[in-house]
């Protein structure tokens, strides 16, 4: 067979060990051959792609980002994108593509599927908010460099006795911050899925000044106090309409000086969770999620995706993933310290 690969969205550590065990299975157990789409939907809509050989995928399982490039191009605002991508798809040969993305890239995947483009879903996305999977790759990678730089500014913020408020990634699930905040020990973490009471978050850092200690705050870019109080920075809409967002650290710092009287800090980690070399566990479902994905291809289970349900990978139909969102439930909510 032919198949073609692209990946979606935000990049994310693992996707490189994807698209090597895909090419490495396929070459050497089916006799495929690939096709690498860049830079996400566009590299279909546009016929922009390259052949994807063994030599092609050497060396780059520990490599961060995509070898393919990435984008949040929605072919479905094009009034003829579908039509484009079928066309491109059979001028290259192409017999089926694995799509690797999160949300909005595997929804364009289901789409296109319903009209009959034969392809396979591999989730992604370091922020976990992926329904029918119990982990997408690039979580625990983003966990780990949240958890490390909450250590160093534990030691800093101590130093100085301060708080600090360090915002981690998270649109609308708390996931990253929810874990960091455990693995860090953070005095207080935010989620976008429980508005704060401010009055609250200053009465927990107070309480800390009080007993000669520092405070480590970790929130969540999506975190809003209760009941609108306040307008973050927005910058402007993605493709899938998407609100950047920003701004809820450097507010909360800002609120936790004056009212405490002590000095207050904010860190935005931003994109330095999503960059550089995947951990060994990502690397490891990234690897099985690959290799599962390639199987779905031959079987053929067309319009699946690849899911981790406990220790096992399944195949799930594309639109279980993305129905819903899976945000922090209510059983995992953090609370303040008393
Ligand atoms: O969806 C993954 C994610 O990393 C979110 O956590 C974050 O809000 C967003 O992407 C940032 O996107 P961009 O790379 O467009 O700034």
């Amino acid at each position: 067979m032919r198949v073609g690969l692209l990946t979606g969205g935000g990049d994310c550590p693992g996707l490189n060990a994807v698209i090597r065990a895909v090419v490495r299975k396929g070459v050497r157990e089916y006799g495929d051959e690939f096709v690498g789409f860049k830079d996400g939907w566009r590299g279909p809509l546009e016929g922009d792609a390259v052949e994807l050989p063994v030599s092609a995928v050497e060396g780059i399982l520990a490599q961060g980002g995509t070898i393919l490039g990435s984008s949040r191009t929605n072919p479905l605002s094009e009034p003829d994108g579908a039509r484009r991508i079928a066309a491109n798809l059979t001028a290259l040969g192409v017999d089926a593509l694995i799509v690797m993305g999160g949300e909005d890239t595997l929804g364009v995947a289901e789409a296109l599927h319903g009209q009959g483009v034969p392809l396979v879903g591999v989730p992604k996305t370091i922020d976990n908010d992926l329904a029918a999977t119990d982990y997408t790759f690039g979580f625990d990678t983003a966990v780990a460099i949240a958890t490390e730089a909450l250590d160093r500014l534990r030691t800093t913020a101590e130093s100085h006795h301060r708080a600090i408020v360090c915002e981690v990634m998270g649109r609308h699930a708390g996931w990253i911050a929810l874990h960091a905040g455990i693995a860090g020990g953070a005095d207080v973490t935010l989620i976008p899925e429980l508005p704060f009471d401010l009055a609250k978050v200053i009465a927990a850092v107070e309480a800390r000044f009080r007993r000669g200690q520092a405070a480590l705050l970790c929130v969540s870019e999506g975190a809003r106090p209760i009941a609108g109080t306040l307008t973050l920075q927005e910058g402007g809409e993605d493709a899938f309409g998407h609100v950047r967002l920003g701004g809820v650290a450097v507010w909360l710092a800002g609120r936790l000086e004056a009212a405490t009287g002590h000095e207050a800090r904010a860190v935005v980690l931003g994109h330095l969770q999503r960059g550089g070399t995947p951990t060994a566990y990502d690397r490891v479902l990234a690897t099985r999620f690959g290799l599962a994905a390639l199987d779905a291809v031959h079987t053929p289970a067309y319009g699946t995706m690849t899911a981790l349900r406990g220790t096992e990978i399944h195949l799930t139909p594309l639109q279980e993933a993305t129905r819903t969102l899976k945000t922090v439930p209510p059983t995992h909510h953090p609370t303040l310290p008393t």
